[in-house]
């Protein structure tokens, strides 16, 4: 793919790396790429971040024709940089493009697009402990018409943001509402795939879990209401009677590539994982009983994020005594260090750029 870079004039002060938080400061450049039925995927570029110029008909804005991707690069100990397997985004960006009738892109591609625009904003990627340089490849539908129908024009854009830790709370446990009213999503629709409208249907019920106290919710399934799904911008796995219990990807939750990690990694240390159906009420009577072990939500933001309370109808749950547990905190030290390139990667999941 030949890429046309065009360098800012006005490059930005590099932020500190203590106000960072999660998505709020952008980079000098971004990579923009057009779709047209009659051309394909044409025009890649790399130019200064700015706003974009669309047209008020743009199906995205009324159809909500928008998928997107997370991934980050990380500042190794040597000063290198190295990304997390990003092929896994590629092919899953892919899926949620056929879902939604959306241009495929060849994963090489994307990539490479990746690349070459981190290598270009390089020096944006921080090194203080916890800090990655956050990758945002989305793609929109950019058909001109108020006709619903797939996707003939699109555009694919990556901006990248320096960030910090996605929670507040940082490794601290974090509280989440298990929520029975809202759904998220149901099998045969989009929750599989990774795609804005997913996240517009969820803000409602997280909206009144913050203003309750918590961080996030815990989605059940659409059709019962009585299977554990995921949380809001994670996957989630629990800790009961010693074994490690994670709702299977059932078509309605986000294949997540940290939890597919996770798991490759407590399989090879020969810890049981089942990836089965989890009712709410098995859960609660584990919560009841104490077999309840630990608790966390795993995703490219968040990493892994140890859950200290849960509540459910009324009823509040601590877990692991609020915090957070000994497997929950060997996970995301065995994670974060192959990330961060402190210690070995038997799984060749890292690449160098
Ligand atoms: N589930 C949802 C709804 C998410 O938004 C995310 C974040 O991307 C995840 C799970 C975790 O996926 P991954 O580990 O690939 O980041
Ligand atoms: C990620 O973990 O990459 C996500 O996409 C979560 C996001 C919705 C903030």
């Amino acid at each position: 793919m030949e890429i046309k870079i065009t360098r800012t004039e006005c490059p930005k002060a590099l932020p500190d790396s203590s106000t960072l938080g999660f998505g709020k400061i952008f980079t000098d450049h971004m990579f923009v790429m057009d779709y047209s039925k009659q051309e394909g995927w044409h025009d890649a570029r790399i130019i200064p971040y700015g706003n974009l110029s669309i047209s008020p008909a743009c199906t995205a804005l009324h159809y909500g024709t928008e998928i997107f991707e997370g991934l980050k690069a990380y500042r190794t100990p040597d000063g290198g940089v190295q990304l997390f397997r990003p092929i896994e985004n590629a092919r899953r960006m892919n899926r949620s493009a056929k879902r939604l009738c959306m241009p495929e892109i060849p994963e090489d591609d994307i990539v490479e697009a990746i690349t070459t625009l981190v290598n270009l904003d390089r020096a944006w990627v921080p090194n203080d402990p916890g800090t990655s340089l956050y990758i945002r490849p989305f793609m929109f539908g950019n058909d001109e018409t108020l006709g619903v129908h797939a996707v003939d024009h699109a555009t694919f854009v990556i901006i990248l943001s320096p960030v910090g830790s996605y929670y507040k709370e940082g490794l601290n446990p974090v509280k989440i509402m298990i929520e029975d009213e809202d759904v998220r999503a149901v099998r045969g629709g989009t929750g599989e795939a990774k795609c804005g409208g997913n996240y517009a249907a969820s803000n409602r019920a997280g909206d009144r879990a913050e203003k309750k106290g918590y961080s996030q919710v815990l989605w059940l399934d659409g059709v019962e209401r009585k299977y554990i799904e995921e949380v809001g911008a994670m996957n989630v796995m629990f800790k009961i009677s010693g074994k490690v219990v994670t709702p299977a990807l059932s078509g309605s939750i986000l294949p997540g590539i940290t939890r597919k990690s996770i798991i490759e990694m407590l399989k090879k240390e020969g810890t049981p994982v089942e990836e089965r159906r989890l009712s709410v009420a098995e859960l609660a009577q584990a919560m009841k009983d104490g077999t309840l072990e630990e608790a966390w939500g795993c995703g490219t933001a968040a990493v892994v994020s140890p859950i200290g309370e849960l509540s459910y109808k009324g009823e509040v749950y601590i877990v692991n005594e609020g915090k957070i547990g000994e497997l929950t905190q060997h996970l995301y030290d065995t994670l974060t260090s192959i990330q961060w390139g402190k210690a070995e990667d038997p799984f060749n999941w890292t690449v160098k750029i």
